[in-house]
């Protein structure tokens, strides 16, 4: 009798041992290979099981919810090989073999974090927001077989997830991508694929750069002209046919967009960056310079401001978005012409302006102001940080990574802050030391490891200033990008870099790490036919060629 207590407590302490020993922080070697990393995983024995008869549970089954099943569920199925059931969760369900979507208002989360448990018998994702739960059922993908990307069925695959339980949520809340249709066009069928894949690494803000030098890619009712000339060329070649999206193609993108939780930001660029535009409607050029003729647009003009006001009219109401990029950028590259230009001397005089960079100020502040009344704010590139906008007015993408002093001016001033400086966040540079075919400035470029431990540490910044910082975003400019293989080829694995950099805490950040669950990712990619580098065996992806230009 005496002894029994004593059994009992051993018994007790092995359990307790038993279960300190089960469930535990996994080491790098034991972690699955999630991009980008999670706040917070544990694992226990065992594993899910997606059969046939697994059945997707909604709570509450709403539009959303019922959405983000179906999005499961088409992206699942075709490597499966079945189609699983979706039913609203009712307290009497059988629950065995089902996996949960749950919207829990009361997790002490932010509205884009998730979270998730597995135990052999069910999969429980639960979140805030119908956004939490779209990156949990990424998790659940990504913790699939790579195989499940495939679009035919994989015999014999197991469909099984690890037992674990992880707690996430997102750094930054803006993760973009900006993509440059000026210079190349690629349409609906490649956007949809980065979008996707943007999805994929649970990156939520796509920045589409419509209109530029050679081309300009957006139907504007008002002004058919826009496209119907200014859409002709490319940066290759200024013969090349009209390419535009129509408006119906850019409602078909952003509801594509929409249903992936990722938000997309037209950029119309002004005043400088104008030629396409001012080859259509040369009333509303002010003028270049000898190497840029007709680059900008006339601020001397009312009727240009009331032009520039209805395209972005239109441009809001395709855009649901609250954001409206308008350019900014280096204007001083072509507008030598303002200082000779009759209508720009005279709004001088009238404004009391002195020189033509105030000229400059003056037409970003009108633009901000404009875009403000249509309901939306505005970005800009840094440049705009000096023209006297209010900063609770725009938001500031700093690219100029040789002057620093710009994001600090930016933040002193209040701006919020993307950053997005050309090395490491261009991806139009190159990636490897042996690349031809991209960027470099003074000999840098951009390898996988200088963008993924972008931007920390961010203690160069005070304390105080860190929350303008409200994300990172990679640029894909185009002019040494023309066809589908090089775009991928830019884009993939430094997409995976810069996503754990826009998404896990300095903490979760480790390089060394990040190349153990790359592997798995590339596979992902080798599956889903996409061209990417592949930093561990660069010979075996050889470097497609640039564009040839013509003139
Ligand atoms: C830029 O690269 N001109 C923003």
């Amino acid at each position: 009798m005496k002894i029994r207590p004593a059994i009992t407590t051993i018994s007790l302490c092995l359990v307790a041992l038993l279960l300190c020993s089960i469930v535990v922080d996994l080491s790098a070697a034991e972690q699955p290979a999630l991009i980008p990393q999670p706040e917070k995983i544990q694992t226990t024995p065992g594993q899910f099981l997606i059969q046939p008869q697994t059945k997707i549970l909604l709570f509450p089954a709403n539009d959303q919810t019922r959405d983000l099943a179906d999005y499961f569920v088409e992206t699942v199925s075709p490597a499966m090989g079945f189609v699983l059931t979706v039913a609203p969760f009712a307290e009497e369900t059988e629950l065995e073999n089902c996996i949960i979507f749950k919207i829990n208002p009361n997790l002490n989360l932010s509205d884009q974090g998730y979270q998730l448990n597995i135990i052999p018998k069910k999969i429980t994702l639960e979140a805030t927001s119908s956004t939490g739960l779209f990156y949990g059922v990424q998790t659940l993908r990504q913790l699939l077989p790579a195989s499940v990307e495939s679009d035919v069925p994989v015999a014999g695959e197991k469909w099984s997830l690890p037992c674990l339980k992880i707690t996430d949520q997102p750094r930054f809340t803006w993760r973009g991508v900006m993509l440059d249709e000026s210079r190349h066009f690629f349409g609906k069928r490649t956007v949809k694929k980065i979008l996707e894949r943007m999805a994929l690494h649970k990156m939520n803000r796509f920045h589409w750069h419509l209109t530029d030098e050679p081309a300009w890619r957006i139907e504007i009712k008002q002004y058919p002209l826009l496209t119907e000339i200014g859409s002709k060329g490319s940066w290759s070649n200024p013969a090349d046919p009209p390419k535009f999206y129509t408006q119906a193609d850019i409602k078909e993108i952003v509801t594509f967009a929409a249903r992936r939780h990722i938000i997309v930001i037209p950029e119309i660029d002004m005043p400088g960056h104008a030629t396409a535009a001012n080859r259509a409607y040369p009333e509303h050029s002010g003028g270049g310079s000898e190497k840029l003729p007709d680059f900008t647009f006339n601020p001397g003009r009312e009727q240009t401001y009331q032009y520039l006001e209805n395209i972005l009219d239109e441009t809001a109401k395709l855009f649901p978005g609250p954001w409206i990029h308008f350019g900014g950028d280096e204007v001083h590259f072509g507008n030598e012409q303002w200082k000779t230009n009759p209508d720009v001397i005279k709004k001088l005089k009238l404004e009391g302006l002195a020189t033509i960079l105030d000229m400059e100020h003056y037409f970003n502040r009108r633009m901000a102001a404009t875009i403000q009344k249509l309901g939306k704010t505005t970005i800009g590139w840094d440049e705009i940080t000096d023209t006297g906008i209010p900063p609770q007015q725009a938001i500031i993408m700093w690219w100029r990574h040789d002057k620093p002093q710009q994001l600090k001016k930016a933040l002193q001033n209040g701006f919020q802050v993307i950053l997005c400086p050309r090395i490491p966040c261009y991806f139009d540079f190159v990636q490897h030391n042996s690349h031809q075919h991209g960027r470099r400035w003074q000999g840098k470029f951009c390898p996988l490891e200088l963008t993924y431990a972008y931007p920390d540490p961010l203690d160069k910044f005070p304390p105080e200033q860190r929350p303008l910082i409200i994300g990172i975003q990679a640029n894909v400019w185009t002019e040494r990008i023309h066809n589908d293989s090089r775009l991928d080829f830019m884009i993939y694995p430094r997409l995976s870099a810069i996503a754990e950099a826009c998404w896990s805490k300095p903490e979760q950040k480790d390089f060394n790490d990040f190349r153990t669950r790359l592997p798995k990712m590339l596979n992902r990619h080798r599956i889903l036919g996409d061209y990417y580098f592949d930093p561990f065996n660069p010979e075996q992806s050889p470097e497609p060629a640039g564009p040839q230009r013509k003139n």
